[in-house]
């Protein structure tokens, strides 16, 4: 009976493991940041009919689905991701037509279009908010309001309800003089925070998600995900405060304390879950593609993993692998990139899917961050690690952070600071204007100005260039793309890697039936010789070089016999 019983358990798992991936498990997720991708109309700022143009370049890379940071109305104090019309778009950006016109050409193409979506706060310009300050029936609790205590050193002032402090810098909370009472903020004063509490919110959410799925988008990228509960309020209505951290003597900055009241709270984890069952419940009634649930958290990993889904429940399909952006930089080294390997792949349980960021919008630029010789290896292990990979504009053709002033600073993340500390916050140099050609601007805008500078070396570092260029970031990406879209191992291979020593990593795909894989980077400007085969048995004693970084002077096609491979300095290669 046992023996039948565990025959019958194989018999129902086999099917799920070996079954054909759904899209968005090997898929290419390419990040745009409208304001600064394509300007079609001269005024300085990316918008839509631009992104419509440059569609079919995304196509020829090989992208397979593109997520849009917020185009929705919005006074941009913190450039869209304060939204004050979850149903319109901001008129910079374009109309409601424009984004239907992009909408299709992405069908046309076969990309799928993923919104942002920002659950967590809106703008203090959404009519919810000010029918909260005006207690208007219906939306008196949509936001966590709180009456604050009396000053006891100034009877004519109130104190905020504790010590919470704003990723943005200074309290949460803001005294708002027309409902006397405070509100909270967990980013700028003109996010405020929604209160989930209140049942009508999430109702109110999922209408708009209902909008955007009607409409023909693909999923969503749901922004500041741990941030949408804070904790109960006893039974008093007191909110606990945060203990300190002792990581910064400035009580102003956020991480000045332990948030543990304020983000990843058990109601979150379920708020998820719902988020997915709701896109699920969509697919079910509507038929078509998988919705996906791609989710912004910088969690512990322990937390991580639960917001990908528990026995009961699923969650994010692609919960944010943040930690090559977090755990590594210029100085790292090969066991640490393999420690942040291990780090996913032993913690994620086997029925979820791995993914890989190396860089967004509210970053450093990966060749700034860990050396431009280190571009094309990022590249590399983005796409041959297994699940899904996601790459941020621009850092295809290995663009670099522009050094932005004081006075050019817009971000609101530095702005709250001063020009001594600014550069530690702001994020303005990782959204400078894409790098199209060698023309006026870049070619992103025919304008005399743009709303961020343009990176000087434009004329060296653009799309045109590298298209023309016999070796160039762009190509190694492309040509990644294509291994991962061709190669069964990519897609379904074990994997293996290894430090094998300081300064080279190597990571092994490998599939029965079909051509083993090996990534070898060197991640030092000195050459490394490395001997493979004492590391993993299974490589075969010669392999071809299908792709190498630009540093490398091999060719593609290659034969290298494998038992002992010399590197160049921050040279890597992808060998078949
Ligand atoms: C998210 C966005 C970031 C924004 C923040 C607050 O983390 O990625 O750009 O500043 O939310 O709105």
């Amino acid at each position: 009976m046992e023996m039948k019983l565990s025959v019958l358990v194989l018999a129902l798992w086999v099917p799920t493991i070996f079954s054909q991936s759904d899209w968005w498990q090997t898929g290419q997720f390419y990040q745009i940041y409208p304001r600064s991708f394509k300007d079609s109309n001269g005024d300085g700022i990316g918008d839509l009919n631009g992104i419509r143009e440059k569609l079919s370049y995304l196509k020829d890379i090989g992208i397979t689905a593109v997520w849009l940071s917020p185009i929705y109305k919005s006074p941009m104090k913190d450039f869209g991701y304060d939204i004050a019309d979850y149903k319109d778009i901001q008129p910079e950006y374009g109309t409601m037509a424009d984004f239907d016109a992009l909408l299709k050409r992405a069908n046309e193409l076969g990309i799928k279009l993923i919104m942002d979506l920002v659950p967590d706060y809106t703008s203090d310009l959404l009519d919810w908010f000010q029918k909260s300050v005006n207690r208007v029936k219906g939306y008196e609790d949509f936001y966590i309001w709180h009456d604050g205590y009396p000053d006891p050193k100034n009877s004519s002032n109130r104190l905020p309800p504790n010590n919470w402090l704003s990723v943005f810098r200074g309290s949460a909370w803001k005294w708002n003089t027309k409902r006397q009472q405070f509100y909270l903020h967990q980013f700028l004063a003109e996010q405020p925070e929604l209160n989930y509490r209140n049942p009508l919110v999430l109702e109110a959410m999922k209408d708009v998600l209902t909008f955007w799925l009607d409409k023909g988008v693909a999923g969503f990228r749901v922004d500041s995900v741990p941030y949408i509960y804070e904790v109960r309020p006893d039974s008093k209505g007191r909110y606990p405060d945060e203990p300190k951290s002792g990581s910064t003597d400035d009580p102003d900055n956020f991480d000045y304390l332990k948030h543990i009241f304020t983000q990843d709270q058990p109601e979150t984890i379920e708020f998820v879950y719902l988020i997915r069952a709701f896109l699920d419940e969509y697919k079910r009634k509507h038929g078509g593609d998988t919705r996906v649930f791609l989710a912004e958290t910088y969690s512990p990993i322990k937390i991580i993993m639960q917001y990908y889904g528990n026995e009961t429940h699923n969650g994010a399909h692609i919960p944010f692998n943040f930690n090559f952006v977090k755990r590594a930089n210029a100085t790292s080294k090969a066991p640490d990139y393999a420690a942040i390997i291990s780090l996913w792949m032993d913690n994620m349980p086997k029925q979820y899917t791995a993914n890989w960021v190396i860089g967004n919008h509210d970053n450093r630029r990966v060749g700034s961050r860990y050396g431009p010789g280190m571009i094309d290896a990022m590249n590399m292990l983005l796409m041959l690690l297994p699940g899904a990979s996601v790459t941020y504009n621009g850092e295809e053709i290995g663009m670099l952070d522009v050094d932005i002033s004081w006075k050019d600073t817009v971000d609101p993340a530095a702005c709250n600071s001063n020009p001594q500390i600014y550069q530690q916050f702001t994020r303005d140099p990782e959204r400078t204007p894409f790098q199209w050609d060698d023309s006026k601007n870049a070619g992103f805008s025919t304008g005399n100005k743009t709303w961020l500078p343009i990176h000087p070396n434009y004329r060296e570092v653009n799309v045109k260039v590298q298209q023309a260029a016999a070796r160039s970031h762009l190509k190694v990406f492309k040509d990644l793309i294509q291994l991962r879209q061709t190669s069964k191992t990519l897609q379904r291979g074990e994997l293996k890697y290894k430090a094998l020593n300081d300064n080279v990593l190597a990571v092994q795909r490998s599939l029965s039936g079909s051509n083993t894989i090996l990534l070898l980077m060197n991640v030092s400007d000195k050459s490394q010789t490395v001997y493979v085969q004492q590391w993993s048995a299974t490589i075969p004693a010669s392999m071809k070089v299908r792709i190498a970084s630009v540093q490398s002077k091999r060719n593609a096609n290659e034969t290298l016999k494998v038992s002992s491979i010399t590197l160049d300095p921050y040279e890597s290669l992808v060998l078949e």
